[in-house]
């Protein structure tokens, strides 16, 4: 069966739009996110477009900052610092992957770790990986975790999870946060050896590679959970194009118990997570 990300993600935004009203009357706070966007990748003007468009419906504020390819380091880390210390701004995100003359790292680390949304500041990631409460945590992770868990129930403890993957943005964190529901986890990457043999013990397999139809049924352990994080344009020999995931659904599809589909499974989930740490960011300031 499928795990539909579309809709426990529109149940997820509904929910917070009630919250985010709520915390207008209460507090007269209305939570903010600024995405700043360098160069014109059309791939990443998309996915922003889609943020800022479901960042309004829920009733947040939306600021779109938009920087020329050939930005400086020094003028996002300008930006970055006024954004810092705007205290109508709760949520900064800068969208990835940068132009290459950018370092990533400092841009990182220049957001101040409470408005980080994104949870990939070394604070934010320090406090995941020493389970530490209050930090935010990544989206696309925090997302996996909900679906697994829409399918299995909330307790996820001894189960074996295996990660294909290890990114700072999904491999990594989403091992800590399956440690942290009790997982005995695995983290497998391009080196490993006996991947698919590897893969087969898994109880729930995420997969975060960036192949497309990479995990094969004879992979895969019957009954498994199946998170597909992969989002891969695909030209078929008729010239059609199509997004398909890292697990190739068709073989999978049977073998497994429940599989996130390609689109509509881990992909709204990561923007309905990131109003999610939105609204964090802004209660923390509202309550304070
Ligand atoms: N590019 C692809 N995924 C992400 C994400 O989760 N956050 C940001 N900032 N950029 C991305």
């Amino acid at each position: 069966m499928n795990i539909d990300g579309k809709l426990i993600a529109k149940n997820l935004r509904d929910h917070l739009a009630v919250e985010v009203a709520e915390l207008k009357v209460s507090h007269g706070v209305q939570p903010s996110l600024t995405v700043i966007i360098v160069g014109d990748d059309p791939a990443s003007h998309v996915y922003v477009k889609n943020k800022i468009k479901q960042t309004q419906e829920i009733g947040m504020i939306s600021n779109e900052i938009v920087l020329p390819i050939d930005t400086t380091e020094e003028h996002l880390l300008n930006e970055l610092e006024k954004l810092n210390s705007d205290n109508n701004v709760h949520g900064i995100l800068v969208q990835l992957p940068l132009p290459k003359h950018l370092n990533e790292n400092a841009v990182i680390s220049a957001i101040n770790p409470e408005k980080d949304v994104d949870g990939f500041h070394a604070v934010n990631s320090g406090k995941l990986f020493n389970g530490e409460e209050g930090g935010l945590v990544p989206c696309t992770p925090q997302g996996c975790i909900l679906l697994a868990k829409e399918h299995l129930g909330t307790d996820l403890s001894g189960l074996h999870a295996v990660v294909i993957g290890r990114s700072n943005i999904v491999g990594k964190p989403v091992a800590m946060l399956l440690l942290q529901e009790n997982c005995t986890i695995t983290i497998a990457h391009s080196k490993t050896k006996n991947l698919a043999e590897v893969c087969k013990q898994a109880d729930i397999l995420v997969a975060a590679v960036g192949i497309a139809n990479f995990v094969k049924a004879d992979w895969v352990k019957d009954g498994a959970t199946i998170i597909d994080v992969g989002i891969n344009r695909i030209t078929s020999e008729t010239g059609v194009t199509k997004l398909v995931g890292d697990v190739d659904y068709d073989e999978v599809v049977s073998k497994c118990s429940a599989i996130t589909p390609v689109p509509g499974g881990v992909g709204p989930m990561t923007i309905a997570c990131l109003l999610s740490n939105t609204l964090i960011a802004a209660k923390k300031v509202a309550y304070n």
